[in-house]
């Protein structure tokens, strides 16, 4: 039951309704018997502001902020942490004790953590191929480069959209297009796809995977499918893969840590009650 003392939590989004993070966060207060809630928050871009600034009023503790808001999160967080400063994006906020906002990026560190527990892949082993240069890509790029990966290839149907954002990001990055991507994956030890293609409902990304070495990690933040075709591809030629479910859930605990007070744990139980929920 929720009553006056609560702790509160939400995520914002427009739509918000496909939102699983209130099916994640809802295990986790199940699960360490925390007396918290965490609600779907559907706001409309237009009074993001005055949803921001409700917050503290309202006794929240912080939020998730998910499609479309990061961007415009970013800009209206009272501190920003020079990482988020960088990807341009917000995913999470922390109401501080004065009322003030303070906006971080867990994306970045969700993917790092999902391919680490997942997988043997260690960032200085060799050059990393990142298809897409969205704003997924962003925060993917920026722990790569943070976590000392000695070569990015970034590939995007769009060149100057890749460039421009390599530029932003800093790091050894380098831009392409779909045409090198063959040459891109030659001596990888990390692909991964940002691009929406291979979604539900998206078409497959079609490429081949002859010139990626067997040893290489293939990944996808796309989840849904789980097994997205990219990932059927590389497993069937063996490669390791981990798919983008790991990296939702992981994206998630430094939040809840940040507003429950507990470290929560990603594991087989909450993987199977958000694909449940
Ligand atoms: P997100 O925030 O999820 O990363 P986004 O910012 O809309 O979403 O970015 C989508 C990415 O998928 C971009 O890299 C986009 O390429 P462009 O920058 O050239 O638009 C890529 N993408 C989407 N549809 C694509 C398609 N049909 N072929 C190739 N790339 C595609």
């Amino acid at each position: 039951m929720t009553t006056g003392t609560t702790k509160l939590a939400g995520v914002l989004g427009w739509p918000v309704s496909h939102s699983k993070s209130p099916a994640l966060h809802g295990h986790w207060l199940a699960r360490y018997g925390i007396d918290g809630a965490y609600l779907p928050l559907a706001v409309k871009p237009e009074v993001l502001e005055q949803a921001l600034r409700a917050l503290p009023v309202m006794g929240f503790r912080g939020v998730n902020i998910t499609v479309p808001h990061k961007e415009e999160a970013c800009r209206l967080c009272d501190t920003v942490d020079p990482q988020a400063k960088k990807i341009g994006a917000v995913n999470t906020i922390r109401v501080e004790e004065d009322g003030s906002l303070f906006g971080w990026n867990t994306d970045g560190i969700g993917f790092l953590r999902n391919l680490a527990s997942n997988s043997g892949w260690k960032g200085p082993a060799g050059p990393a191929v990142v298809l897409g240069a969205g704003g997924a890509s962003r925060a993917v790029l920026a722990a790569l480069v943070e976590t000392g990966v000695p070569e990015i290839r970034l590939v995007n149907r769009t060149v100057e959209k890749a460039e421009r954002v390599a530029a932003e990001i800093g790091g050894p990055i380098q831009s392409m297009g779909f045409d090198s991507v063959e040459q891109a994956m030659d001596g990888a030890a990390l692909l991964v796809n940002t691009t929406s293609l291979g979604m539900s409902g998206q078409p497959p990304l079609d490429i081949s995977l002859d010139t990626l070495p067997a040893s290489a990690v293939v990944t996808d933040i796309v989840y849904s499918p789980l097994e997205t075709p990219l990932l059927v591809m590389a497993e069937g030629r063996g490669n390791k893969t981990v798919d983008g479910l790991g990296m939702l859930l992981h994206q998630a605990a430094p939040g809840f840590a940040a507003w429950f007070g507990r470290e929560p744990e990603v594991d087989q139980e909450l993987r199977d009650a958000v694909l449940a929920g």
